[in-house]
């Protein structure tokens, strides 16, 4: 199969010294794109900046800012056969950036900031993307109930919800805890390495991709009425 997965925090420019990013260290994501890559797909990891090591044999985009990552998931997703949308992308974004770095002057400084592209929420509509598509959700409180939300009004056939108030999971540790929303259900996988974690949801992937084109093809066969 052909594997995307966005990965890591986006940047979000002020002036030519600084930026507005989040606490993603790209963790999950490049661990996802090394456990498909074991698994015999064909991966293309997008990531914002991050420490970590491109996993082997593993194709990658960089990218810095939410407009940078929309730009390369449009030009990329249509010869994908999954989509897994793990990057922590910025909601909003400077209206204006600085062409010089901002001098200190009054004890107040207001920012105005516009809504970024909702990458995952264009995928199926605005994009066109037929194939299985996962978000995540990061969310600090009613986990399951937003992220269902987010599962059925984003046209996901998975999002994977972590709960980022906690400090021992999500952002930056080594450690997830994760629930898999689905429209009509959900299950809790068990606090594991991001490591152990992105193996066992690359399985859960595969099995509704394949679950998906067995539905294509049974509607292929079916006479209509
Ligand atoms: O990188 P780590 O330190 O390992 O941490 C992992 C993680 C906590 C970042 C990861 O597990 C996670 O939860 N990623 C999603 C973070 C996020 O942006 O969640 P959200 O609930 O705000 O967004 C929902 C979904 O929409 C996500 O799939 C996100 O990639 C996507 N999105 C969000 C905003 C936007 N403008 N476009 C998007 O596509």
């Amino acid at each position: 199969m052909k594997v995307l997965i966005t990965a890591g925090p986006t940047r979000e420019p002020i002036d030519p010294a600084r930026y507005l990013t989040n606490r993603s260290s790209g963790k999950m994501g490049y661990a996802l794109a090394k456990a498909a890559q074991k698994r015999g797909h064909s991966v293309l990891l997008i990531s914002g900046p991050t420490s970590l090591d491109i996993p082997e044999g593993v194709d990658f985009i960089p990218i810095e800012s939410a407009e940078d990552l929309y730009q390369a998931v449009e030009s990329q997703i249509g010869r994908m056969d999954i989509a897994i949308f793990a990057a922590a992308v910025a909601d909003y974004t400077p209206r204006t950036v600085a062409d010089q770095k901002i001098k200190k002057s009054g004890d107040e400084l207001t920012l105005t900031l516009k809504k970024t592209k909702d990458i995952l929420g264009s995928a199926r509509g605005v994009i066109g993307f037929k194939g299985t598509l996962v978000g995540f959700a990061a969310e600090t409180e009613n986990v399951v109930e937003n992220a269902r939300d987010k599962c059925a009004r984003k046209g996901c056939d998975l999002v994977i919800a972590n709960d980022v108030s906690r400090e021992d999971i999500g952002f930056d540790s080594s450690e997830n805890e994760v629930t898999l929303v689905y429209t009509d259900r959900s299950e809790v996988l068990p606090r594991d390495s991001k490591e152990h974690l992105a193996y066992d949801l690359v399985e859960v992937i595969e099995q509704l991709d394949r679950k998906a084109s067995h539905l294509q093809s049974f509607e292929a066969i079916s006479p209509r009425d």
